[in-house]
């Protein structure tokens, strides 16, 4: 059974909040595609306007905790060991082109641990969440990794760096790898939604470079407390230092990991 603590209930109830106010401003992107500036003004202020609902919805929960937000940056609190780590949209690109696949990720930091997390996808009204050592959830239903073995059954998540961001040359090495070895590879946009897709099961793995930490901090305790494997691409834990991560079911993670380092010093060895 699913009892959600007081923090999360904080961290749900704000989510939730943002969420109406992105979901109204959604339905406005359709109309602006077609107009000669583009909604991109339109989708930053949006974005802009989901992150101020979350800093006052999570401040007035807890006002002395510090926060780092995607946009507004870092913000001490009076209490130094706890902090909020925020994106307020993840997956704007998917926003601005009208594609329903979005997501509000708020993880809570204690003294550098992650010990709560909620990933929010509004379309479909789906609340991932996790508390550090109580499980993970899909709304009220506990949330499993898959139980696939084989990389060769496995359809792996992954996010393909784009125009001034990353290494594309070292990403397509291992994509090269990865697409050889398994049933499929699917780029949706979303990387804490690839963490949550992870821990559904959905995906049996997913790796990506160049990560920010509020873009995976919630989902790497979602994907563990499902009881999948979360590291970053030298099997370290620095994921968030990095902003490299891979997280895969129990069964297929190593061998994922080694696909993946081999493919990158075969990168280095040319
Ligand atoms: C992006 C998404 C995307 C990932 C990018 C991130 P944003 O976040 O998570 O899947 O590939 O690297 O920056 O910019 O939409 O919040
Ligand atoms: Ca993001
Ligand atoms: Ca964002």
């Amino acid at each position: 059974m699913a009892v959600r603590s007081a923090t999360i209930n904080v961290m749900a109830a704000a989510a939730l909040k943002a969420a109406r106010g992105l979901i109204r401003d959604f339905g406005e992107v359709e109309q602006l595609q077609v107009s000669v500036k583009g909604p991109g003004d339109f989708v930053s202020a949006a974005d802009l306007k989901a992150e101020k609902t979350l800093r006052v919805e999570l401040g007035k929960a807890r006002p002395s905790y510090g926060f780092l937000m995607e946009e507004g940056g870092a913000e001490i609190g009076s209490d130094k060991h706890h902090r909020w780590l925020v994106d307020p949209l993840d997956g704007t690109t998917n926003f601005l082109h009208g594609i329903p696949h979005f997501a509000i990720s708020i993880a809570l930091e204690r003294d550098g641990e992650i010990i709560a997390g909620v990933i929010y996808e509004p379309v479909r009204d789906e609340m991932f969440w996790a508390e550090k050592g109580a499980g993970a959830f899909h709304n009220d239903r506990r949330l499993r990794v898959s139980a696939r073995r084989q990389l060769a059954e496995s359809l792996i998540g992954t996010g393909i760096p784009f125009a001034g961001r990353g290494d594309h040359l070292r990403y397509l090495d291992t994509l090269a790898a990865v697409m050889a070895a398994t049933s499929g590879v699917r780029r949706m946009g979303v990387a804490s939604l690839d963490l949550a897709f992870v821990a559904a099961g959905r995906f049996d793995g997913y790796w990506e470079f160049n990560l920010r930490p509020w873009d995976i901090a919630a989902g790497i305790l979602i994907v563990r407390e499902a009881g999948g494997y979360v590291t970053d691409l030298d099997g370290g834990h620095a994921m968030l230092a990095t902003g490299d991560v891979l997280a895969a079911n129990d069964h297929v993670h190593q061998p994922l990991a080694q696909l993946l380092k081999a493919a990158r010093r075969g990168a280095a060895a040319n």
